[in-house]
């Protein structure tokens, strides 16, 4: 009798914790790593049948990278959307946006029946800190706060830290938008992939490229979609197409605050660059790759105030919202109609459609 009601008691007390901390959770602050690491785990526990925890690299520092696998196990083959926040480490909005996605596609697929669609066609692949050292390198103090970098040491001669993530990826690598001093900010490192958390996307990614649809890399800030490529000398073969999805999320996020965001190539709207995980990514074969550069454009820069974490992530939900449906439906209902299509060439040839067709 006792043992039971102390089992209830504890039951009903573990019960009370899981909610309070899930009411707890603050989308609209920052958060330091290891409230995002409980958070994720958190996540896992409400909702153990779509969502789980891959742990899939290491940072120089010897942390566990790890992203939510999110979707509906079908026991079918899908396709899948990439999404990685906090590449570079001083972009705190980026890490709580993709928070924030993971926590509005929860609610969505319960309650959306376009959501849950895409999430029986699609995987979401998110990681919320990429660049782990970095991050919290930029919590420690008001001094590393606008670190950007990883966290691995330089040449032996040089004496500065820290390789540039979004240059050391092997897309035109080392050749153009970098500087091979090492104490600067745009270091690419000492070869393409030198880093241990690009590599880890690269072989995450790579070895299942085919099922990737999207790869959305975000990052601050500027108010920006960016699309390949950073070197001015290539053009993507599907350019229009991403512009034309580009421009209409811009006019998504437009909806939401009336922010303004531009659309282009880096080269066009920002700097040429090379080794940038969205241009890798490109190269590789996925057809929608787009960098994000979230609020503002310049009044508060990398330090956006809390009070815009909400109103940010609304409207960044809308435009990311807007390419992985025009993703999905070309992949799923483009597929359909060709289905449709090929079924009609298989009766018309077969001449059991009547003669009057035409
Ligand atoms: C700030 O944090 C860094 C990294 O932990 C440390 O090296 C540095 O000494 C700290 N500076 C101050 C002023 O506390
Ligand atoms: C782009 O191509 C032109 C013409 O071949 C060449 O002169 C230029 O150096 C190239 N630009 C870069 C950044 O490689
Ligand atoms: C940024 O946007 C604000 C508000 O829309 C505007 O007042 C400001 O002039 C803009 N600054 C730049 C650098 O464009
Ligand atoms: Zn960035």
């Amino acid at each position: 009798m006792l043992n039971s009601v102390v089992l209830s008691l504890a039951v009903l007390l573990s019960a009370m914790g899981a909610d309070t901390v899930e009411r707890a959770y603050d989308y609209y602050r920052y958060h330091p790593m290891h409230e995002i690491s409980d958070w994720m785990e958190q996540t896992v526990k409400e909702n153990p049948d779509v969502v789980n925890i891959v742990q899939y690299g290491q940072t120089y520092e010897k942390r566990v990278i790890s992203l939510l696998k999110i979707g509906v196990n079908t026991g079918e083959k899908k396709k899948a959307i990439w999404m990685d926040c906090g590449i570079h480490a001083r972009e705190w909005i980026a890490p709580a946006f993709c928070q924030y996605f993971v926590s509005q596609i929860l609610q969505a697929y319960k309650t959306d029946p376009k959501m849950a669609d895409m999430m029986k066609n699609m995987d979401f692949y998110v990681t919320p800190v990429l660049n782990i050292d970095g991050y919290i390198y930029s919590w420690a103090n008001e001094s590393t706060r606008l670190w950007r970098k990883n966290r691995s040491p330089g040449p032996a001669d040089c004496g500065c830290d820290g390789t540039d993530l979004n240059r050391n990826f092997d897309a035109n690598w080392g050749t153009i938008g970098v500087s091979f001093n090492c104490c600067s900010q745009t270091y690419p490192g000492s070869q393409p992939v030198s880093e241990p958390e690009a590599a880890a996307v690269t072989y995450f990614v790579g070895s299942r490229i085919d099922e990737f649809l999207c790869f959305l890399t975000i990052h601050s800030y500027g108010q920006l979609l960016l699309v390949p490529y950073g070197h001015p000398n290539f053009t993507a073969a599907n350019y229009n197409e991403l512009m034309e999805v580009g421009l209409a999320a811009a006019e998504a996020i437009k909806k939401v605050h009336g922010k303004q965001y531009r659309v282009g190539t880096s080269p066009a709207i920002l700097y040429p660059n090379s080794g940038s995980s969205r241009d890798w990514a490109r190269f590789s074969g996925i057809p929608f790759s787009f960098t994000f550069e979230l609020r503002d454009n310049g009044t508060f820069g990398f330090k956006l105030p809390e009070d815009q974490i909400q109103p940010t992530c609304e409207e960044a939900y809308s435009g990311a919202l807007h390419i992985i449906t025009y993703a999905h439906d070309k992949a799923f209902n483009g597929a359909v109609a060709a289905a449709v299509a090929n079924l009609w060439a298989v009766l018309l040839a077969a001449g059991l459609t009547g003669t009057n067709l035409m």
